[in-house]
């Protein structure tokens, strides 16, 4: 095993509340338990690019940024060395630099890297370990949707976010009579709009897991009158699949929007629309995803000194493990339509369209 001097850290894809705790973490376990020299590597493997963006990070860099929210590093979901687009003579062309990319590593002293990202950054992460960098792998994503870590970071900070925002949709559904939509991420899976559906409080939750249709929705909000409840609070997950008569007009907009005009339109009830977007991902993380990244950034630190180059640190029974890479990507976890959580759900009397 080649002795580690220095490592380089990165952060790719989509940004993440903890994203800062991992990298200060990992950076005080370099410095101070191992005693290696740490690089800074901006905006995804763009500092590997132009290598001249790199920079050393030091204990002071690292000071004071453990309740803050995005990454100091910068990212990026563009920057594929493998598929790197430029434009040449007018015309976008793709080309492998991947081989400059690591020459450049080499150059700046890099004996090993850190890559904290999702599935895109952990395939450019393989790609990379079968080129011969050693690698390390850190996973991310406030949709909680990978496979290979019982949690990602950033989920509980997501979540708390659009808990919060369902219970302030509440007094105000109820005091107008009138169906509120939130809309949360969760591109290919339902687990933010789940739980914070549950946690919220929420009448209705809509799922990329479980097919609806308007009319089921329409029964329940007719339903919940007759009892006097005329307000009702649904929380959908941006990437539910509309049903086939609403299809075309997935284009027109957020999902929730053609779902609440299509709501109104049968109920005749009044529809107000809120999309939390980008919210989610931003603001301080909560004290779990503080310590979940912390230990995170810790594991792949203590990984690299151990060799375990072209593996990932996943959280397995709560513990932290160290899983290939290979395995952990193009491998989503969604909702289990028929597990306890949404049969908790249902038994409490919450409706998922279907
Ligand atoms: O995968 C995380 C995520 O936040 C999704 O929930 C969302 O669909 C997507 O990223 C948004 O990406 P962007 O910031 O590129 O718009």
């Amino acid at each position: 095993m080649s002795e580690i001097r220095c490592i380089g850290i990165s952060t790719g894809g989509g940004d993440a509340p903890g994203l800062n705790a991992v990298i200060r973490a990992a950076v005080k376990c370099a410095i101070l338990k191992h005693k290696w020299k740490v690089i800074g590597i901006p905006d995804g493997f763009d500092g590997l690019i132009w290598p001249e963006k790199s920079f050393e990070l030091t204990l002071k860099h690292v000071s004071g940024i453990l309740p803050r929210g995005g990454t100091i590093l910068g990212t990026t979901n563009r920057g594929n060395p493998f598929q790197y687009k430029t434009i040449e003579n007018g015309q976008e062309v793709v080309r492998d630099i991947s081989q400059e990319v690591i020459g450049n590593a080499r150059k700046l002293g890099i004996d090993a890297i850190i890559t904290i990202g999702g599935d895109g950054s952990h395939k450019i992460a393989l790609e990379m370990f079968h080129k011969g960098v050693n690698i390390v792998g850190v996973p991310k994503t406030i949709d909680n949707d990978l496979s290979a870590t019982d949690v990602t970071f950033g989920f509980d900070t997501a979540l708390t976010t659009a808990t919060d925002a369902v219970d302030k949709i509440h007094t105000t559904a109820e005091s107008h009579h009138r169906v509120m939509l939130v809309e949360v991420m969760g591109r290919d899976a339902g687990w933010i709009a789940l739980e914070a559906g549950i946690a919220g409080g929420a009448h209705i939750i809509l799922i990329p897991e479980i097919p609806f249709t308007i009319n089921r929705i329409c029964r329940y909000i007719a339903q919940r009158e007759t009892y006097n409840k005329n307000f009702t609070i649904i929380v959908v997950a941006e990437g539910v699949e509309l049903p086939p008569e609403l299809k075309e007009n997935r284009r027109s907009g957020a999902v929730s929007n053609v779902l609440g005009n299509a709501i109104s339109v049968q109920s005749g009830k009044e529809v107000r629309v809120s999309v939390l977007g980008h919210i989610q991902r931003g603001g301080s993380p909560t004290a779990y995803d503080r310590i979940l990244s912390t230990r995170f950034g810790v594991a792949a630190v203590d990984l690299v000194a151990a060799g375990g180059f072209g593996k990932t640190v996943c959280l397995r029974n709560n513990r932290i493990e160290p899983v290939d890479i290979a395995e952990t990507i193009g491998r989503m976890k969604g909702v289990d339509p028929h597990g306890e959580l949404v049969s908790t759900a249902r038994s409490i009397g919450i409706c998922f369209g279907d």
